[in-house]
């Protein structure tokens, strides 16, 4: 399939801010899970590094309104998280966190070599700063009137009444959320990656080298080579995260931005200590990073500059980015609690992670916005799991136990019909394939489903139940070759429904 030797596949650090829910799933962990097992089966190399992120304003803020401390936080949603992955089969290798000693440390490592190497510019700027909580101010700790439509209550970055996108500068009557005083202009001096110096050879690499990658992802990283890169801080006043490893710093740590990425790499070195930068450093490993269509300008700009700066690192040969998933017609939102949480679906249907991977397989946000409603989850569930897949492994599976006692009937003389039905096997498989390679997963799980199709048409057009009367050695040959089917089936569902391959596995005995 390919000329490289291993594939390092990651997956978006979710904040540890909350529970995870099926825009998530839909987004990024089903499809990289998808891809990941599509490969093992292949019998490629593979490691598949998720975690959690664990640093940032947002944690910072759901903690202050929980009189929690940050760590309390992280703690409580990381276990939340981890736990729900392992609940729908996303099968990571390893799901470590940032807040890990190996994470602090690769980290700071890596700041230090950029700033050894003199990677970085420092620059002075005049930031918001809060006197009575004594600290600088990140954007979402401050509110004021929208200068757009006037309303009172927009948040430094953005007002959520008219959606417009903000800088805290904007707001009129700016106050502080922490103390709710009106914070002053402070001076403050941070680090900055220059990315204006890495446009020339980014334009170079995405837009004449990657012309392959998916035309959301290409479209916008064009978007923000055409308007021009500018220098980007990599440190922030915070006091959660990882301390700036420089002089002058304190009170500074380094953008969340700056270190979730590194993650990925902290992660690996925590599941393989003695082998990790074979995965991420011989030109001969292929490194491909799900994630949703927010982190696009940071997988596919910031993170590969930071790579190259470094200068011993591959860069991602692909950025499947998927775009987002809304819930019945409306945007899916944690602060309005508009979603479907992972936990709480499985108190309703317990036992059925298949079925809500199918469906937001079947309805991936692959190259628009899609919306998920509990009406097409009904549907495709009745009219297509049950009805076609579930139908022809149960007709399978009883008509061998009634007439053949469950087992395997020995296959007879086979007709060109057989013949055409059991070569549609391998032309599925290279079908599936040819998707998945190309990261199409609605289309690869379509072509997959053919088979179960295929499989109804063939019982239908041979009825076996017929034949019984008349000629035991037909039916014996028509159920061999419908068994066949149905133990390909449950190789060709692997990647997209584990757990209903896993249970048909035991239903075949193979
Ligand atoms: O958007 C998010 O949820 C970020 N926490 C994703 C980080 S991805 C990587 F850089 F770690
Ligand atoms: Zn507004």
């Amino acid at each position: 399939m390919t000329k490289f030797k291993r594939t390092t596949v990651t997956s978006a650090l979710p904040y540890a801010n909350g529970p995870v829910h099926i825009g998530h799933l839909a987004g990024v962990y089903v499809p990289a899970d998808i891809y990941v097992r599509y490969l093992r089966l292949r019998g490629e190399d593979v490691i598949f590094i998720g975690g959690s992120d664990e640093h940032g304003v947002p944690i910072t803020i759901k903690a202050k309104k929980e009189g929690l401390t940050p760590q309390d936080i992280v703690d409580r949603y990381h276990n939340i998280i981890k736990k729900s992955f392992e609940e729908f089969g996303i099968s990571f290798d390893i799901y470590s966190r940032t807040s890990s000693k190996t994470h602090h440390d690769t980290a700071s490592d890596f700041f230090r070599k950029l700033d050894a190497k003199g990677e970085f510019i420092k620059q002075k700027s005049e930031q918001y700063f809060d006197q009575v909580a004594n600290q600088f101010l990140a954007d979402r700790y401050i509110t004021g009137k929208c200068p757009h439509c006037g309303n009172e209550n927009a948040y430094g970055d953005q007002c959520e009444a008219c959606g417009t996108s903000l800088n805290s500068t904007d707001l009129i009557n700016p106050k502080s959320t922490l103390s709710g005083s009106t914070p002053i202009m402070r001076e403050t001096e941070h680090w900055y990656l220059p990315l204006d110096k890495h446009e020339t050879w980014l334009r170079e690499w995405i837009l004449d080298n990657h012309k392959e990658w998916k035309t959301n992802v290409y479209g916008q990283c064009k978007s923000w080579l055409d308007m021009g890169l500018q220098p980007r801080a990599v440190s922030r006043d915070l006091d959660w995260g990882i301390p700036v490893p420089a002089d002058n710093a304190e009170g500074k740590v380094l953008y969340v931005w700056f270190d979730a990425p590194i993650g990925y790499i902290s992660n690996t070195k925590e599941l393989l200590p003695d082998s990790w930068e074979k995965w991420w450093k011989d030109p001969e490993s292929r490194l491909v990073h799900f994630i949703g269509k927010d982190n696009i300008v940071f997988h596919c700009i910031v993170f590969p500059a930071m790579l190259k700066a470094e200068g011993s690192y591959i860069l991602p040969d692909n950025v499947p980015a998927n775009e987002f998933l809304n819930l019945e017609g409306d945007k899916i939102s944690t602060s309005r609690n508009w979603a479907v949480w992972l936990h709480e679906y499985l108190l309703d249907f317990p036992d059925k992670q298949d079925v809500l991977r199918y469906v937001l397989t079947a309805n991936a946000p692959e190259t628009k916005d899609n919306d998920f409603t509990w009406n097409d989850f009904q549907t495709r569930n009745n009219s297509e799991l049950v009805a076609i897949y579930g139908n022809f492994v149960n007709r399978t599976l009883v008509l061998t136990q009634k007439y053949f006692d469950s087992k395997v009937p020995e296959c007879g003389e086979l007709s060109d019909y057989d013949k055409e039905v059991l070569e549609r096997i391998s032309s599925i498989k290279n079908q599936v394939s040819k998707q998945l390679d190309e990261f199409h997963f609605r289309d690869a799980l379509r072509e997959a489903m053919n088979l179960a199709r295929t499989g109804n048409k063939y019982l239908a057009d041979t009825e076996p139940w017929k034949l019984a009367k008349t000629d035991m050695t037909r039916v014996g040959t028509i159920l061999n070759v419908s068994l066949q089917l149905a133990a390909n089936l449950s190789i060709a569902f692997e990647p997209f429904l584990p757990f209903s391959s896993r249970k048909l596995r035991g239903m075949l005995g193979i």
